[in-house]
């Protein structure tokens, strides 16, 4: 059976969004099953089903989106050591969002990509081919 990816993310402005899309289509042609959510319609049965999480979010005022932190937190009560987990976002000058959440991550046991995807602002060719670089990437730590 083909391997699942969860991606979740946050967004205020869709640049995390525009992320999270990329790397779904890397993933995806890198043939991983692919499940992408907003972060108000994830639950946590997404990420148990999951083989691999990426967890999105953008940074605002010196932390990751309040809401993304919270759903990571409540990942704490599923069995994740040994999948694989990644964080990215767009940010503008600090960036901490993505670098709580892999610690976070990190936390849990599980087998962590570092460093995390961090896109400044809109991200343009190169950063979505960075995206979808993460994309396959995880499809290949799968395998
Ligand atoms: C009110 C406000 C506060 C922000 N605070 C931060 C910050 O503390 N650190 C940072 O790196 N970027 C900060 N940013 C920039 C955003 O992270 C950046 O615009 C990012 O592209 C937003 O991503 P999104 O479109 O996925 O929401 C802030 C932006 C706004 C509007």
């Amino acid at each position: 059976m083909e391997k699942k990816l969860a991606i979740i993310y946050g967004t205020g402005f869709g640049n995390t969004g525009i992320m999270a899309r990329a790397i779904e289509e890397g993933a995806k042609n890198a043939g991983l099953d692919v499940i992408t959510k907003k972060i108000d319609e994830a639950s946590s049965s997404d990420v148990e089903k999951a083989d691999a999480i990426a967890i999105g979010l953008a940074t605002y005022k010196g932390a990751g989106m309040p809401t993304v932190i919270k759903y990571v937190e409540s990942l704490a009560k599923i069995p994740l050591k040994d999948k694989i987990g990644t964080a990215f976002g767009s940010y503008g000058w600090s960036g901490e969002g993505p670098i709580a959440v892999t610690n976070m991550l990190k936390g849990y046991g599980m087998n962590v990509i570092e460093p995390s995807l961090r896109i400044k602002r809109i991200p343009e060719e190169e950063g979505i081919e960075e995206c979808k670089q993460l994309g396959k990437k995880i499809a290949q730590m799968l395998k």
